[in-house]
């Protein structure tokens, strides 16, 4: 039976590869979610990818995941720090959801230190680049796989 997970990405991940590449590395998103697609594959998972740079739309696919979905990974940009309304939407959906960033958002500007969505979240991955990914899609199917 395969798991179903979703890796959501929010704000301006659609640039990553040529944006900050200092900070964020200079992989495209297109590639980080074709070699998340063939890990999962190995793993028995089947991952939809979605990007969205608005917040609402970022709601609504965590909504959608509901009944589609067995968990979610979650890159939420600049709105992990700012919105109390996605990490409602997390609470909301009855699915583990795993927080990612690429970046060590706690050796940066003090106010990428908080996050609003964690406390929502199974747990939060960050500071490997684009093997945050890998780390997380590894971690939701242990959990999905012990909890089942
Ligand atoms: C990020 C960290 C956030 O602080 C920032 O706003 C991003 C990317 C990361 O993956 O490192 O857009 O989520």
């Amino acid at each position: 039976l395969m798991i179903k997970i979703l890796l959501l990405n929010g704000p301006n991940l659609n640039l990553i590869g040529t944006r900050e590449p200092d900070i964020y590395g200079t992989e495209t998103l297109e590639s980080i979610v074709n070699n998340l697609t063939a890990l999962g594959k190995d793993l028995q998972a089947d991952l939809t990818a979605q990007q969205f740079n608005s917040e609402g739309d970022l709601i609504d696919a965590l909504h959608n995941a509901r009944f589609t979905q067995n968990g979610v990974i979650l890159n939420a940009g600049a709105y992990t720090h700012t919105s109390i309304a996605l990490r409602d939407a997390v609470s909301a959906i009855d699915l583990p959801v795993i927080e990612v960033h690429l970046s060590n958002v706690h050796a940066r500007e003090p106010f990428r230190h908080h996050s609003m969505i964690a406390a929502g979240c199974l747990g939060v991955i960050a500071g490997f680049g684009a093997r945050s990914y890998d780390y997380a899609l590894r971690a939701l199917i242990d959990h999905l796989n012990n909890a089942s």
